[in-house]
């Protein structure tokens, strides 16, 4: 693991987006894995800028969401898809027949079996961009017994319907999400993870320091052979 240590998340934005820019430039037709929250938008906001001042463009660009909430609309104004189209897609050249997104209303193990497949026929995931929740999931796996493989259903837990039900203000937020495993993201080329606020130092502390365990499963990324850290200062805090 490569840590780097910024003062700020818009320092993030700047040098996490610029090596985005500078990717999709030299490989215009990449493959991104792509993740939710309010973490990577720092990144999503200064690509978007790039676009905009004609310095990239995404339209050969492949992207594969991390996951998806299960029981809601793919339109729902809280979906993740809704939430990529505002914060990325419509803001750049994205062309929608080139987005892969999983489907949380789809029978689980089909839809698992479909998005492995069609990762795999774009040639992989060159890039996964990954945050991390308070309790050290990533994606929506959440601590367990062992790693997830392939894309399946989970149960969110109370910590995880605490964090994200801010979101859900006139709705209830769903139980259910549909999320790539372990297994899928630990086989993309590169993982850029990114962690800012204090609230993450402890899940940050216990991926970088502690064992390699499912009960922090952020910690599987020890084992990865090309994965960037990057964490403000209030998010490396409790680093040694
Ligand atoms: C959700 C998402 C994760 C994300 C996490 C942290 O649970 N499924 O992919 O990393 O929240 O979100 P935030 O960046 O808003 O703290």
């Amino acid at each position: 693991m490569e840590i780097k240590i910024f003062e700020n998340e818009k320092e993030i934005g700047e040098v996490a987006g610029r090596f985005y820019v500078d990717f999709i430039n030299a490989n215009p037709s990449c493959v991104l894995g792509l993740a939710t929250g309010a973490t990577p938008l720092p990144v999503y906001g200064y690509i978007a800028e790039k676009y905009a001042a004609g310095e990239v463009s995404l339209k050969d660009v492949k992207t594969f969401n991390l996951d998806e909430y299960c029981g809601i609309p793919q339109d729902d104004k809280n979906s993740y898809f809704t939430f990529m189209r505002e914060n990325l897609f419509s803001k750049t050249d994205v062309n929608p027949a080139n987005v892969g997104f999983l489907d949380g209303n789809a029978d689980p193990d089909e839809e698992s079996a479909r998005y492995a497949a069609a990762i795999e026929s774009a040639g992989g995931i060159d890039i996964q961009l990954l945050g991390i929740g308070r309790n050290g999931h990533i994606a929506f796996n959440e601590p367990g017994e062992e790693f997830t493989g392939e894309a399946w259903k989970v149960k969110l837990t109370e910590s995880t319907i605490a964090a994200n039900s801010i979101y859900f203000t006139d709705s209830e937020m769903p139980r259910y999400a549909m999320t790539m495993g372990i297994g899928s993201i630990m086989k993309a080329k590169k993982i850029i993870l990114i962690a800012t606020g204090e609230s993450k130092a402890e899940a940050v502390r216990a991926m970088i320091e502690g064992p390699v365990t499912p009960h922090c499963p952020a910690s599987v990324l020890q084992q990865h052979p090309d994965t960037v850290i990057y964490l403000d200062r209030a998010a490396a805090s409790l680093l040694k």
